[in-house]
């Protein structure tokens, strides 16, 4: 059963002049050269038919990468059809060969396919290299070797037996199948969600966002070479909605594995829920649903070190990781400071498309993002001063969706860029009277109804233990002297709690638990 622990996948670097910045900049020019026909995949089969939608790249408007075929209920069907076919005989492969084919995907995507799935997350998402990089091929190879060997420590628990007594626990695949339902913002987690419960043996219909297919297709290419049997992982497409309502319906519906909106995954909670009775099984219901992450600098942090952990932890990846600080309390001793060492840094951050390395900041994804993230910028000039716009605040999309990283300094502790999630490159500060730390705690817990990730900074050992202390439910993945972003699988299993999720903390053991159901069997001779 045993699969060693793996170590995480170096990142590559593609700076001026390397191989593999040469590479990579092959691939998105090869990319960008086809127009690619992207099909569903049911059943093992290239499926295309239905309405076409074209996909264009967020920071290039005009130019038509390719075109993908919408989902309707027949295809749903289908999909869900050609799963539950595959279920026994997946179910009964031997552990060792499902896994192999898991680490044979993530060795092609190491070597043979990293640049074309890095330029396919670039162009499909528009992430800069080094967010592809870290992104579609660091954390993606991760998912999939740590997946396997926690599977492999999952198979070998036991318990405990006695002289005559053999007691075993044998760890089924859920009965019936699992629909993985997958955001834009990471290649990674579209990637983790449907192998996930396909590697515990289970059967899984796949439904990533509309702007997430270009590179989730590339993927499930990867997955076929690597020998993943027909209908196993079944890839359609959007409209979300219609697809939702046709598994929930479904009495072999056994679980979800979703990465997206509080919004959507409230209203998956209640169609299920209204479903109830028509299950087999209770449904496994796993979600992360967004956060508001903040970052509290204590009197006694290094403001240097404060502003960096706000320039990357805001601004990269245009701030569209539901992990990026978008709210930071500074104290008045070091709020100057902080202020001008975050701006400066901002200010050379460059922005445009993705096909230019020396761009930092790349567009949003789309048009409805576009309109929703600049709503927060153009609210400032009415919130009668209660805001102001420090750096950044214009956006252009007639080229593509362009916003420049975005700072909003507020007098109000719960003003609105300070409470609700926006998704984008805006962050909001507030400066707080240094001698009021402690009281700033609650205001840091209660701002919010997320809980996914935050940030401290302080240089003093009580000072951390106690903000720790004060902050327990505030956050899944708390950082100390640290940015929010960037969980590295294996090293630090994400997911929060409250309107941030489940917690069921991806890329770790907990997760792939909630793929399987055990069987206990005692045995005495
Ligand atoms: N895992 C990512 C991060 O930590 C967010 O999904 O930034």
């Amino acid at each position: 059963f045993d699969f060693a622990e793996p170590k995480n996948e170096p990142v590559l670097n593609y700076g001026p002049g390397s191989h593999e910045r040469k590479e990579l900049q092959k691939a998105v020019a090869e990319l960008k050269a086809q127009v690619r026909d992207i099909p569903m995949y049911i059943d093992g089969e290239e499926v295309r038919n239905g309405e076409k939608k074209d996909i264009h790249p967020p920071h290039e408007k005009a130019h038509l990468l390719g075109h993908y075929y919408q989902s309707n209920e027949e295809h749903v069907h289908q999909a869900i059809d050609s799963a539950l076919a595959a279920r026994e005989s997946w179910a009964s492969t031997s552990w060792e060969h499902r896994a192999n084919i898991f680490l044979k995907a993530a060795d092609l995507l190491a070597t043979k396919y990293r640049f074309r799935m890095n330029a396919a997350t670039m162009l499909g998402q528009s992430k800069n290299a080094y967010q592809a990089e870290i992104d579609s091929a660091c954390e993606l190879i991760d998912f999939l070797r740590f997946n396997v060997h926690f599977v492999s420590q999952i198979y070998k628990g036991q318990p405990l037996s006695s002289p005559g007594i053999n007691n075993r626990m044998e760890y089924r695949p859920l009965e019936g199948f699992i629909l993985a339902v997958t955001p834009f913002n990471f290649t990674a987690i579209g990637g983790n969600l449907p192998t996930a419960p396909a590697m515990c043996g289970n059967v899984v219909v796949w439904k990533p966002a509309n702007t997430q297919i270009y590179s989730a297709s590339v993927f499930m290419e990867i997955l076929i070479e690597a020998g993943l049997p027909a209908g196993v992982i079944n890839l359609i497409y959007p409209p979300g909605a219609m697809v939702g309502e046709v598994c929930y319906a479904h009495p072999d519906f056994a679980g979800i594995h979703f990465t997206g909106s509080t919004g959507v995954f409230q209203s998956m909670w209640k169609s299920i829920g209204m479903n109830i009775a028509r299950y087999k099984s209770y449904p496994r219901i796993v979600g992360e649903t967004g956060g508001k992450d903040f970052v509290f600098a204590h009197p006694s942090a290094h403001a240097a070190a404060v502003a960096t952990g706000l320039a990357r932890g805001a601004f990269e990846y245009q701030g569209q990781k539901c992990s990026a600080a978008s709210r930071a309390y500074i104290p008045s001793n070091l709020a100057d400071e902080i202020k001008e060492k975050l701006i400066a840094q901002v200010k050379t951050m460059k922005m445009g498309p993705v096909d230019d390395f020396t761009n930092f900041i790349n567009a949003v994804i789309d048009e409805k993002a576009f309109n929703s993230i600049t709503k927060y910028i153009d609210a400032v000039k009415s919130s009668n001063g209660a805001a102001k716009i420090i750096c950044g605040g214009n956006y252009d999309s007639s080229k593509g969706y362009f916003i420049e990283p975005t700072i909003i300094e507020t007098t109000d502790a719960s003003y609105s860029s300070m409470c609700e999630e926006i998704f984008g490159p805006v962050l909001t500060i507030y400066t707080y009277e240094a001698d009021n730390w402690v009281e700033m705690l609650d205001v840091v817990d209660t701002t919010s109804p997320y809980a996914l990730t935050g940030s401290i900074f302080s240089q003093d050992r009580y000072a951390i233990e106690f903000m720790a202390k004060k902050l327990v439910n505030s956050a899944g993945n708390f950082y100390i002297n640290d940015k929010p972003t960037g969980a590295v699988v294996g090293q630090q299993p994400f997911g929060g709690a409250r309107a941030s999720g489940t917690n069921d903390k991806a890329g770790s053991i907990l997760n792939l638990y909630r793929w399987l159901s055990p069987r206990t069997i005692k045995e005495t001779y």
